[in-house]
């Protein structure tokens, strides 16, 4: 298993290119699953996840074809099997992407129930509820869902719970159905308005993603398209933590800042200095310490919960005392105790954490437990004195793209050993 050898010390300088994003590329090529002539989806990012993405659309017999480019075509022509198995999803809980899809076009899907997360008990009770409201016959058995529908019928979906893949689940689903489906208390993400983008752009009929009331006019059938995956602002978000903790100056491009409001406003509250153009953004910390920042958890356009954990890592080298609320998973804390590892000072009570910022953390041997948990390990890497060992990589490369390459092209000392 690969780790990451990283020697802190080094401010990121330099520029970086920021990749497709992972959560909108995953829904978008689920949402292949609905249309009857091929798709290319270009900017998808070279990721574990989208691996797996790929991998269970093959083993639905659906033609995948990628270039050196990255541009993924998609020809759905060939489709023979309506089923997620357990194998897959369990290595990935976006694979539930496909419930709606397949259900909406083939009136047919067993699905695996995803099953355990590291990140809390993340259940798929609201995407199982919306489709049963639209007309499906769902049964759980055996650690799967098993999903029949003739034709879905559109209608009026209140969501308990901001939920991302359930909006874009459901979202999908109707885009087929018979009538209008309205979603109520729907997931405003960015993701989830690039996922409607590129609905539209096959055909479908959608307005007011990005609001709370999402309204669906379902349509017979759906083509082909030509999509460009938006930026990933996570991975963005990621980077400018990164030169904010080291104290350094950089510039990322083929970013979208208008998705990184709430980020950008901690990040200025730390004391960087942020220029924003068109498609790129600068940080300077022009080698000062970072102030550290109260955090709140919670669905689009609050706080990101997949940048908390580079935050904890922030305020674990900044100046004060910061709190990380957490609001969105009942147990995203798991970075805490590798962070301590590393010399912070970090306390944890119920959901916030309560983070005192010390002058140097101290390299030791880490491990990864979820994705942004190993990027916040990663981060407080490249500020601690001597070597970090961290392990579990692969947690990272499910969602950050040549991280090290890019880590090590910013001026890090940053190494993948076997
Ligand atoms: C998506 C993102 C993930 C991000 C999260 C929150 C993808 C592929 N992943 O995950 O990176 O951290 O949004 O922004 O886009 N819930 C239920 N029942 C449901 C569905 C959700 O109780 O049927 C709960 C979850 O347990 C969680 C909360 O709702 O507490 C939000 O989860 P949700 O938005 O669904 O997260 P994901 O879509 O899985």
């Amino acid at each position: 298993m690969d780790k990451l050898l990283i020697t802190g010390g080094s401010p990121l300088q330099g520029e970086v290119r920021i990749s497709g994003s992972k959560n909108a590329a995953l829904p978008i090529l689920a949402s292949t699953l609905l249309t009857e002539t091929p798709t290319l989806i270009k900017n998808v990012p070279h990721l574990r996840d989208v691996t797996t993405m790929v991998g269970l659309l093959g083993h639905m017999g659906v033609e995948v074809t990628i270039d050196d480019r990255l541009n993924v075509q998609v020809d759905t022509s060939s489709i023979h099997s309506y089923s997620a198995p357990y194998d897959l999803v369990k290595t990935m809980r976006a694979s539930v992407l496909v419930l709606g899809p397949l259900l909406a076009r083939f009136g047919h899907a067993d699905v695996s129930l995803p099953g355990g997360c590291a990140i809390g008990s993340r259940p798929v009770n609201l995407h199982i509820q919306g489709l049963r409201q639209m007309g499906a016959e769902i049964n759980v058995e055996n650690g799967y869902i098993h999903a029949r529908a003739k034709r879905l019928q559109g209608t009026v979906l209140y969501l308990d719970l901001v939920t991302v893949t359930g909006t874009e689940n459901l979202m999908m689903a109707a885009a087929l159905a018979e009538g209008t489906t309205v979603l109520e208390n729907a997931a405003k993400e960015p993701e989830v308005v690039d996922l409607a983008h590129c609905l539209n752009s096959m055909g479908a009929k959608i307005q007011g993603a990005g609001t709370d009331t999402i309204e669906i006019q379902g349509v017979e059938h759906l083509h082909g398209t030509e999509y460009v995956v938006l930026p990933d602002r996570i991975e963005t978000g990621t980077y400018l933590v990164a030169a904010a903790m080291t104290g350094g100056q950089v510039r990322v491009k083929q970013a979208d800042p208008a998705s990184l409001d709430a980020v950008l406003a901690k990040l200025r509250e730390t004391g960087a200095q942020i220029q924003i153009g068109a498609d790129w953004i600068e940080l300077n910390m022009a080698g000062r310490r970072p102030t550290a920042v109260d955090i709140y958890t919670a669905p689009h356009p609050a706080f990101p919960t997949d940048m908390q954990a580079q935050f904890c890592a922030l305020n674990a080298v900044a100046q004060g005392t910061g709190t990380v609320t957490e609001t969105v998973f009942e147990n995203r804390f798991m970075h805490i105790q590798e962070l301590q590892r590393l010399g912070a000072d970090i306390r944890l009570e119920g959901n916030t954490a309560i983070c005192t910022g010390v002058e140097q953390l101290f390299g030791a041997p880490v491990m990864a437990t979820d994705l942004r948990a190993s990027a916040s390990l990663v981060l407080a890497a490249l500020v601690a004195k001597g070597d970090t060992l961290v392990d579990r990589i692969y947690h990272l490369d499910r969602g950050y793209e040549c991280m090290e390459e890019k880590l090590m092209q910013l001026g890090c000392e940053v190494r993948r050993v076997p």
